[in-house]
């Protein structure tokens, strides 16, 4: 499968590079703010305004964070004022309003998951390539200091030739803090789909695209108690596995480990750690920007703390470390000629990864992935350049 980068004659390099780019937000819930606040961080982002299918969430939305509310979703992606679509409803309607936006010639930077299903993740990312629009999806989290600074050091060698690589998805409370996590345990989520992005992701720019897939999948509680103190429900019936295990097969011939669960209520487990020839890496939470990373180059020689390749976005330990906009961000600079990193290739791939999960686990066989997908291009500019 192909993902080219549109050229220099077509539709997207048109996008007029001496001005902020518009972005029109659709979907005004929990992570709206988080978007408002990490976007205001870049000057080539403005935000033209919000719409959501229930106009008194973007009105308040938009009160909140004195921004412009739309009347409608359709005005809002119909809009001559909006360049790009940000899209933030929950992972069961990404692809419709994806491909609504598409159909009016806006360029799209979605959440993750791309899409529910890889099939209509794929006829999204074609639709966006015929028409010469950018498509970009979540996570960009890899965009931060502390994968970029993990990648430097396994390309620079180290811990020498990588070999295997554990990650562990075990964020299991959002009953405790989301008002209606409903859609975290109905088929689109789950603890793969939700959070399982950021891990594969992460391990897609440190180790390059994976090769097959082999897990097991099941529910672990039928229903959950929502607890959070501005619950809009009470309690749900799960319809998505909430604990998955898999072995993954990188094409670089990595061995991966990778557990996602939404079963675990405590645990001793690192976020990834990367096993090399003469040394162990251990990264820090791939949902965040920043964080520490550490290595043990040899036997007998001490943890050390790498220094940081690009400066951090925020204080490791703030709650900034959730603002979004790097990959908006990343999709303007795309629109003027950067490399697209956090794009729909990657995104694709890293959905077959993760559906594959079930796949393997319901047919009972290694699944090969149909996709691939180049590592991102580094964003650090190197000394020596
Ligand atoms: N909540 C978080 O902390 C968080 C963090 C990172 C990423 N995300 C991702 O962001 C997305 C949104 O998550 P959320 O927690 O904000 O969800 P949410 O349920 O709080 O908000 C979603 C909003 O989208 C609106 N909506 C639903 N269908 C729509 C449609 N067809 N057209 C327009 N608007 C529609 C809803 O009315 C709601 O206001 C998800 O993909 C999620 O995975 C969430």
């Amino acid at each position: 499968l192909a993902f080219p980068t549109p050229s220099a004659t077509n539709e997207v390099a048109r996008f007029d590079a001496e001005r902020p780019a518009a972005i029109g937000i659709v979907g005004c819930g929990n992570v709206f703010g988080r978007y408002v606040g990490g976007m205001a961080r870049f000057q080539e982002l403005h935000i033209a305004g919000c719409a959501d299918l229930l106009p008194e969430r973007a009105l308040a939305a938009a009160e909140e964070h004195a921004v412009a509310a739309y009347s409608s979703v359709q005005d809002l992606i119909g809009s001559p004022d909006v360049d790009v679509v940000v899209n933030l409803t929950p992972p069961s309607a990404h692809a419709a309003v994806t491909a609504a936006a598409l159909d009016a010639g806006k360029h799209v930077y979605v959440e993750k998951p791309i899409a529910t299903k890889l099939a209509d993740a794929l006829r999204l990312a074609e639709r966006a390539r015929d028409a010469g629009l950018l498509l970009g999806s979540a996570p960009d989290t890899f965009l931060g200091s502390a994968n970029q600074t993990a990648r430097r050091a396994i390309d620079d060698g180290l811990i020498g030739a990588p070999i295997g690589v554990a990650a562990f998805v075990t964020a299991s409370k959002s009953e405790t803090w989301h008002p209606d996590p409903t859609f975290l345990f109905q088929p689109g989520a789950g603890p793969a789909l939700d959070l399982g992005p950021y891990y594969i992701t992460s391990m897609v720019n440190l180790l390059g695209p994976i090769r097959a897939v082999a897990g097991s999948a099941r529910i672990g509680s039928p229903t959950r108690e929502v607890t959070s103190p501005r619950r809009r429900v009470e309690s749900i019936i799960v319809t998505t596995p909430t604990h998955l295990s898999a072995t993954l097969e990188f094409e670089s011939g990595v061995i991966g480990t990778f557990l996602a669960s939404f079963d675990i209520w405590d645990h001793h487990l690192p976020y990834i750690e990367i096993y090399g020839s003469t040394g162990t890496l251990t990264a820090s939470d791939p949902n965040g920007y920043d964080g520490n990373i550490l290595i043990k180059a040899r036997a007998g020689e001490a943890w050390c703390t790498l220094t940081p390749v690009i400066a951090a976005a925020a204080a490791t330990s703030s709650a900034d470390q959730f603002v979004r906009g790097a990959g908006v961000a990343d999709l303007v600079g795309a629109l003027n000629g950067q490399p697209h990193r956090a794009s729909a290739a990657l995104a694709c791939h890293v959905l077959e990864a993760l559906e594959a999960i079930e796949v393997s686990s319901r047919e009972r066989r290694v699944v090969e992935l149909t996709t691939r997908c180049d590592r991102p291009a580094e964003l650090s500019a190197r000394n020596d350049e």
